[in-house]
């Protein structure tokens, strides 16, 4: 068996067998709030993030919401305090529970959506090629009708996706009546698996803006782990969860 094939074997057994750990593991959780992230893929916290803990204006204020969608990256300290209070109401708890205990933390932004109209890229409905990953949303403006909700397909995480290339991580047309819409209000803290299908088209042109940050696990049977380090580092800017707690 020649190198190259060796290495695409053993990701894929990796990639499988983690995912079949991880659905066995999930069979013993009892904890209310995980089951329903088990079961649905989605949960949506009772308890809400205290907006007024930071000064968000300062990362929209020269911004004139003349896109589709754009990211502004959370400073150290504001990022310090929004992972201690995502402990504090249990949430990270409950991607413990899911994920397991060793995680990583990326994207760690603002993600707004402008006025802008759209179908397609992350527009459309898809999911992020990440194996298992949490995406946290904590809202950080009015609940509005008129804004881009956040469409999950209910159980559809529960299909492990290990398609590699971008192109059949999309999903053309999906009657949006299957989805469910989420619009989230002031300090509402979503979490969702982005192995689920998610996302549609953005037909709205009411700004809104959420924090966003990715969970992902992080050791020997996940994509990132000792042997990985480098070439994800090169990728992607991850930490450890551990340094903010
Ligand atoms: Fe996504």
């Amino acid at each position: 068996m020649n190198k190259t094939l060796k290495n695409i074997k053993e990701k894929f057994n990796r990639k499988i067998f983690s995912n079949k750990l991880l659905n066995l593991k999930h069979r013993f959780v009892t904890n209310s709030e995980t089951r329903e992230l088990i079961d649905s893929g989605i949960f949506i916290s009772k308890k809400k993030f205290l907006i007024d803990k930071i000064d968000f204006n300062k990362y929209l204020s020269d911004t004139n919401f003349e896109f589709v969608s754009k990211r502004f990256k959370l400073n150290e300290d504001d990022l310090k305090k929004i992972i201690v209070s995502l402990n504090e109401l249990g949430i990270l708890k409950i991607i413990k529970n899911y994920l397991g205990k060793k995680l990583v933390i990326y994207n760690n932004s603002i993600l707004t959506l402008g006025k802008i109209k759209s179908n397609d890229k992350s527009m459309m409905p898809h999911h992020d090629k990440n194996g298992r990953c949490i995406k946290v949303y904590i809202w950080i403006d009015k609940f509005s009708l008129n804004s881009h909700p956040l469409y999950y397909l209910e159980k559809s995480h529960t299909h492990f996706r290990r398609d590699e290339d971008y192109e059949s991580s999309r999903f053309g047309f999906i009657n949006k009546i299957k989805f469910k819409k989420y619009h989230g209000g002031m300090g509402d803290v979503i979490l969702f698996d982005t192995n689920g299908i998610h996302s549609h088209f953005k037909d709205t042109v009411d700004p809104r803006s959420v924090v966003e940050i990715n969970f992902e696990p992080y050791g020997f049977l996940s994509r990132m782990n000792n042997l990985t380090f480098d070439k994800f580092k090169n990728r992607i800017d991850f930490t450890f969860l551990e340094n903010y707690l």
